[in-house]
């Protein structure tokens, strides 16, 4: 072929014709372009504020008027109806699906009431129903603490803005019960103003003051898990801290480390205990829910995975990309929280996650089990004059025990964010187990007692509380009156006081 320069000397239309392409290209880029920059404004028209409100607003619809995506799908987190194996949105009364629970939390709130969670939109009202918080009325307390509401609301950093945190722990759970009536929301985990991620939790920016490192230094796509981990970890209230003695202010026990040994070490050297065992008199750890601190050990963490990456993956709703607000099991929504990574069908990934909580399951069975004979032998040891001197070690081998077995149980989700460390967890827990069972055995026989002791029929929710001895018609009544005499109240206040906060049209 000859150079285009001759062939455009031999027919000079050709020359044109190019001329013209190039206008034509030129044209359609630039249309593209356009369409882009619109797409884009589009974006940002979305995010420019319809209204202004102070940056501790802690209600979720007007932190909603300005970015309607992410509010709508958070609001879907009220949705109860999916279920997945062994987990989803439904409320499920774990003590009836697991009656050994009863007997393990003997003497705790937890053997009164404990259901699987729910959506975030729930957190106020479950909290409300249930049984552990009691039914306070005017001149009664419940027996929780105001550091309860801590996960619970938006209205907490408002409160802490207002009265500074040590005030905010103080008193029983029912004083602060008008001051908080929103669900987990926008001002938990944003900056209002700029809209970024933020830690909002004292608690978590004080463990890592603790650990030596400054949370401000972590990584965008570390704070992407961070504003889980301000609840969804292992805690205690420490009434020891040097500047508010006596208040139980909320702690995150990681000084030496967060694996189940390190906590547990942390915990036995302050001889810290959440309550004394109602049939063993073991003094026990109540492991709240080390989310973080399990999923920090697996792989997909390893791999710079994130909560958010999972459970509230990106999703495009008429040309603009959002984050989808509707936290959940990501089995719900595999396409967008497992497909952007794995290209395996879902049915396999759904087997994959089921797979490993089926595994680890079986054993946790089992040291259930284990623990719940322990508890019935070392009461059959006292009941036979067992000395404290006699029983230490052992009631120091439940303790351990049942700390693992609590560790492994409440990491919710634990059994596929880590299913390995799960798994060790769970086996220390059956060695210790065994090796307290012995202990007993021993004791047992020298007491003259030299047969197995029975297993108690706790084949059902109501068995098992009778068999610890628990008042739970009263316990009820009590809720009952609760809810309909004194929470009306509380809303009504809530209101007037939240019909007073300035909102104004942009
Ligand atoms: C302010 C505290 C708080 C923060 C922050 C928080 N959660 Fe939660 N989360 C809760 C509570 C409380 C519940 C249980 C609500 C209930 O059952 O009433 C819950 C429930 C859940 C559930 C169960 C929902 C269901 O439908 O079964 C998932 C999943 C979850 N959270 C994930 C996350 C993720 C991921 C993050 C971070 C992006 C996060 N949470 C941040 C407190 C929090
Ligand atoms: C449990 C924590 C949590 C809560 C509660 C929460 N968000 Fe978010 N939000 C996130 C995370 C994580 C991202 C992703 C941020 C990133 O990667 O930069 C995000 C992103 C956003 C963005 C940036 C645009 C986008 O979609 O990615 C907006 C706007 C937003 N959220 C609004 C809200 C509003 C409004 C509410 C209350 C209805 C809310 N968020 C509640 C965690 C939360
Ligand atoms: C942001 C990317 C990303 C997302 C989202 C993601 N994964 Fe992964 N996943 C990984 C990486 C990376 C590994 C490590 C594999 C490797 O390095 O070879 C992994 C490993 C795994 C493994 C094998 C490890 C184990 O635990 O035994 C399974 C199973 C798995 N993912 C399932 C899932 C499921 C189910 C989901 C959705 C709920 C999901 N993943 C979401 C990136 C992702
Ligand atoms: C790789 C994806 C992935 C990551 C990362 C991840 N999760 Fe999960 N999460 C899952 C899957 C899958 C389940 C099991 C859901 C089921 O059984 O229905 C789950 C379960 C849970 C549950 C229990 C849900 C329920 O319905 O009761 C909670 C709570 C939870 N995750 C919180 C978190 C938090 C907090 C983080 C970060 C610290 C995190 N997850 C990181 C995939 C992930």
């Amino acid at each position: 072929m000859k150079p285009i320069r001759e062939q455009i000397k031999d027919k000079p239309w050709l020359g044109w014709a190019l001329f013209l392409l190039t206008i034509v290209v030129v044209f359609l880029l630039g249309l593209l372009a356009s369409s882009v920059m619109e797409r884009r404004a589009e974006a940002v028209f979305a995010y420019t504020p319809k209204v202004e409100h102070s940056p501790t607003e802690p209600r979720n619809e007007v932190w909603g008027q300005n970015f309607p995506k992410e509010y709508q799908s958070y609001m879907r987190t009220k949705d109860t109806t999916f279920a997945s194996k062994y987990n989803g949105s439904t409320m499920i009364d774990m003590l009836e699906v697991d009656p050994r629970l009863v007997v393990l939390w003997a003497g705790y709130g937890f053997a009164k009431d404990y259901n699987q969670g729910r959506g975030h939109m729930y957190a106020i009202e479950d909290l409300h129903k249930s049984l552990r918080t009691g039914g306070p009325t005017e001149d009664k307390h419940s027996p929780m603490p105001s550091t309860c509401w801590t996960c619970k609301s938006p209205d907490v950093p408002r409160l802490m803005a207002e009265m500074g945190p040590a005030e905010f722990y103080k008193g029983k759970w029912d004083e602060k019960g008008p001051e908080v009536m929103n669900n987990i929301g926008c001002a938990d985990c944003h900056d209002s103003k700029t809209m970024n991620l933020k830690v909002t939790r004292p608690a978590l920016v004080e463990a890592f003051e603790r650990m030596g490192k400054d949370i401000n230094d972590a990584t965008h796509q570390e704070m992407r898990s961070l504003v889980c981990a301000q609840c969804h970890v292992e805690y205690y209230f420490n009434k020891n801290t040097e500047h508010a003695k006596g208040v139980p202010y909320l702690t995150f026990p990681w000084d030496k480390g967060m694996s189940v040994e390190a906590m547990e070490e942390y915990y036995d050297e302050i001889e810290f205990a959440d309550w004394t065992h109602k049939l063993s008199k073991a003094p026990m750890l109540k492991a709240q829910h080390p989310g973080y601190e399990v999923y920090l050990t697996g792989v997909h963490a390893s791999r710079g995975v994130s909560c958010a990456d999972c459970h509230m993956p990106y999703k495009s709703e008429g040309g603009t990309k959002f984050t989808d607000h509707h936290i959940q099991s990501p089995l719900n929504n595999v396409a967008n929280s497992c497909q952007v990574c794995h290209r395996e069908e879902t049915a396999q990934l759904v087997a994959d996650v089921y797979e490993r909580q089926d595994r680890i399951i079986e054993n946790r069975d089992k040291l259930e089990e284990l623990i719940v004979r322990m508890h019935v032998e070392a009461k059959t040891a006292w009941d036979l004059g067992a000395t404290e001197q006699q029983m230490k070690d052992i009631l120091m081998d439940i303790r351990h025990a049942q700390w693992r077995w609590d560790y492994a149980a409440a990491s919710h989700g634990g059994s596929f964010h880590s299913p390995v460390e799960t798994g060790r967890v769970i086996s220390t827990g059956i060695t210790v187990a065994q090796e307290g069972r012995i202990k007993l055995a021993r004791l047992l026989a020298d007491l003259g007692h030299n047969e197995e002791v029975p297993y108690p029929d706790i084949t059902t929710k109501a068995k098992a509380q009778e068999f610890i001895g628990l008042p739970v018609e009263k316990l009820q009544e009590e809720k009952d009156n609760f809810l309909k005499n004194l929470l009306p109240k509380w809303k009504e206040e809530a209101k007037k006081r939240e019909d007073g906060y300035a909102v104004s049209m942009k």
